[in-house]
C-alpha cells in the first residue's frame, strides 16, 4: 500500500510512521513521499533521514485552504506518487472537493480530539479549556465537511487535575503516534484501502 503524507509542521506523526516502517511495524504500507506547504517545516527533514522523497510544494494562492492553483499542484504531485492512501498528518489547510475527488476514499486525517468534540483548530487547547476529563485523538476519512468524515479509530487520554496544556499535549501526541501507526498498518493489511 503506497502512502503519501502531507504535513505542515514538526512531523512527529510522520516520523512515527517512518520509524514503524523501518522497524517492520507498518504492515504492507510503504511511505513513498512527504509533501509540505511550508518550506521550513520539520517534517521535510524526514526525507533525507529515511530515504523518502520529501519536498515543499507551494499551496498558494490561499493561506488556509487547498484550492485553485495550489490544489492543482498537489493533485499532480500526489498523483505522480500513485498512492493507495494519503495521510494528512498535521496538514493545516482545509482540503477541498477537487483534491478529495482525485483521491476518492483514500484520504485520511489525524485530529487531536475525540471527534465529534472539538473539531477545527487547536483541538487539545479546546478540550483543556472546556474542562472535559477525557479527550484523545481520532483518525477519520476526509470529506468536504471539516473533521466530520467516517471515524476509523480513536484513542482516549484522561485529563488530570495537575495537567497543563503542555503536559496534556505531550500525552495526546504520544497517543496519536500509536493510533496513526495502528490504523495505517491495519488498512494496509485489509482487503480494500479505507
Ligand atoms: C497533530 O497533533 C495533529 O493531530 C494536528 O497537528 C499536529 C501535527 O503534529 N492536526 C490538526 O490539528 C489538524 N486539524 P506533527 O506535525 O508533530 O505530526
Amino acid at each position: 500500500m503506497r502512502v503519501v503524507i502531507l504535513g505542515s509542521g514538526r512531523g512527529s506523526n510522520a516520523e512515527a510512521l517512518c520509524i514503524a516502517q523501518q522497524e517492520g511495524r507498518l504492515g504492507r504500507a510503504q511511505i513513498v513521499a512527504i509533501f509540505s506547504d511550508r518550506p521550513e517545516a520539520g517534517i521535510l527533514a524526514l526525507g533525507p533521514r529515511f530515504g523518502i522523497e520529501a519536498r515543499h510544494l507551494d499551496a498558494a494562492p490561499f493561506k488556509t485552504k487547498l484550492e485553485g492553483e495550489g490544489e492543482a499542484r498537489y493533485i499532480a504531485a500526489v498523483q505522480a506518487s500513485a498512492p493507495d492512501l494519503v495521510v494528512l498528518a498535521g496538514f493545516m489547510r482545509v482540503v477541498k472537493p477537487g483534491f478529495l475527488h482525485a483521491f476518492a476514499g483514500r484520504v485520511i486525517n489525524l485530529h487531536p480530539s475525540l471527534l465529534p468534540s472539538f473539531p477545527g483548530l487547536d483541538g487539545i487547547g479546546q478540550a483543556f479549556r472546556h474542562g472535559v476529563k477525557i479527550t484523545g485523538c481520532t483518525v477519520h476519512e476526509v470529506t468536504p465537511e471539516i473533521d466530520a468524515g467516517r471515524i476509523l479509530d480513536q484513542a482516549a487520554v484522561r485529563i488530570e487535575d495537575h495537567d497543563t496544556p503542555d503536559t496534556l499535549a505531550a500525552r495526546v501526541h504520544a497517543a496519536e503516534h500509536r493510533l496513526l501507526v495502528d490504523v495505517v498498518a491495519r488498512l494496509s493489511l485489509a482487503q480494500a484501502p479505507v
